[in-house]
């Protein structure tokens, strides 16, 4: 979603310039192009060949070079951007912004820009919390530009308080959610599932299964840099869940089944990657079950509700996923109609490549239209993608 979007990276003079060399190379490596404005200011904390060699593209340092001005004047630079990245931004420039000053490149080509603004403030907190520089910083968000709050933590005095510059893995989701706006699900409230259940047995066990969460996880994060407002529904899981998304946490099948009527009333497209079980314990015990007092024990086990079969809102597009080891466009088909599904994305779980676990996934796409898409072995990631796809199509035509 970064491929060939134009992104000035303006960079301050503060401390916290060195961390923005990782930034570019991250949104170099993501295939996005990099324009970087130096103040003189910043190239007190870091050279531009440093940002050079890691974007290679030219960096801008000054505003008077007659080369630099026909080729690459404030100008051109502000009308070809599609976002303009300020990290990290010094309480000076936060101040000139606020002025509309513009003595230098970075603050004359915002003053000449309409593409989006993004700050990340850093400094001392003692800057950041005086009134003028909260006021400034007000006063830029009124007008529109956003910003990346600076964290807690150590400042370059040693002193620990408020002013760190956010990390740059959360600049990037800011980067991508402000990209993501013209991405084909903006404004599209997406809710998907992902990860196991627990049922519980008692206080300590449960019975589990094997998901990983993984599908849900490449989904979420793909339907987000895609415009999407997604929550995600998340069983118990190890992994890190993706940033950028709200975070529902549940455990059992009925939690997973409350959560979804909760958030599903007015989204645009439902996705149940969550592997559920489909039975729990009748009755869990209280205590710890104590192995001494039992030679064996039977679990009486209830069935768990359908959920994608029974929530569902007016223009609704349902998607689910079919784990099968045999005959699976039949079953896949079968589940679709029963569930009243729009689409059904059906994988093999006896291929050591694909399902539980695994960074990768072999699926095929059935579709309530009859049409069967078998794919070929892809990325999580990349099965998203063609996920969505479909949904966009299933909803275009419905
Ligand atoms: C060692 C050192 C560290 C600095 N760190 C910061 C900082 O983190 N944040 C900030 O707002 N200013 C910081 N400053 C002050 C700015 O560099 C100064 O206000 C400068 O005029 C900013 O210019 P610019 O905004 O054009 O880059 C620091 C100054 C020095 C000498």
């Amino acid at each position: 979603m970064l491929a060939n979007k134009s992104i000035v990276l303006g960079v301050t003079g503060g401390i916290a310039a060195f961390k923005v060399a990782e930034l570019a190379s991250q949104l170099t490596k993501a295939g996005a192009l990099i324009d970087v404005v130096m103040t003189r200011g910043a190239m007190e904390f870091i050279a531009p060949l440093t940002f050079q060699a890691l974007t290679h593209r030219p960096v801008v340092t000054e505003m008077f070079r007659l080369l630099t001005e026909t080729e690459i004047g404030h100008i051109s630079l502000a009308s070809r951007a599609d976002l303009i990245v300020v990290a990290p931004a010094t309480a000076n420039v936060i101040a000139k912004l606020a002025c509309g000053l513009a003595d230098d490149m970075l603050t004359t080509t915002i003053l000449a820009t309409r593409a989006p603004v993004l700050i990340a403030p850093a400094m001392e907190e003692n800057m950041l919390t005086n009134t003028v520089t909260q006021a400034n910083i007000a006063s830029l968000r009124e007008r529109g530009m956003v910003f990346v709050e600076s964290q807690f933590g150590r400042l370059a005095s040693g002193k620990i308080g408020k002013g760190r510059m956010a990390e740059v893995d959360d600049l990037m989701v800011a980067i991508r959610k402000i990209i993501a706006q013209k991405g084909d699900l903006a404004g599209m409230k997406v809710v998907i599932t992902a990860g196991g259940t627990h049922e519980p047995i008692d206080p300590v066990r449960f019975i589990g299964n094997r998901s990983s969460g993984k599908m849900g996880f490449a989904l979420a994060e793909a339907a987000r840099d895609r415009g999407a407002e997604v929550t995600l529904i998340l069983g118990p899981t190890y992994l890190q869940p993706p940033k950028g998304v709200k975070i529902v946490n549940v455990e059992t099948a009925l939690d997973m089944k409350r959560a979804v009527e909760g958030v599903v009333a007015d989204a645009h497209v439902l996705i149940m990657a969550a592997a559920v079980a489909d039975f729990r314990v009748e009755q869990p015990a209280e205590q710890k079950i104590k192995r001494e007092k039992l030679d064996g024990m039977d679990l009486h086990l209830v069935k768990n509700p359908d959920i994608l079969a029974q929530v569902s809102n007016p223009g609704l597009v349902k998607v689910g996923f079919a784990a099968e080891s045999q005959d699976l466009v039949e079953n896949a088909r079968a589940k679709l109609e029963k569930k009243h599904l729009q689409l059904i994305v059906a994988n093999n779980i006896t291929s050591p490549e694909s399902g539980f676990g695994v960074d990768t996934n072999k699926v095929t796409l059935v579709d309530a239209a009859g049409n069967v898409t078998e794919l070929p072995l892809m990325s999580k990631r990349e099965v998203a993608e063609q996920v969505l796809n479909k949904v966009g199509t299933l909803r275009s035509s419905s």
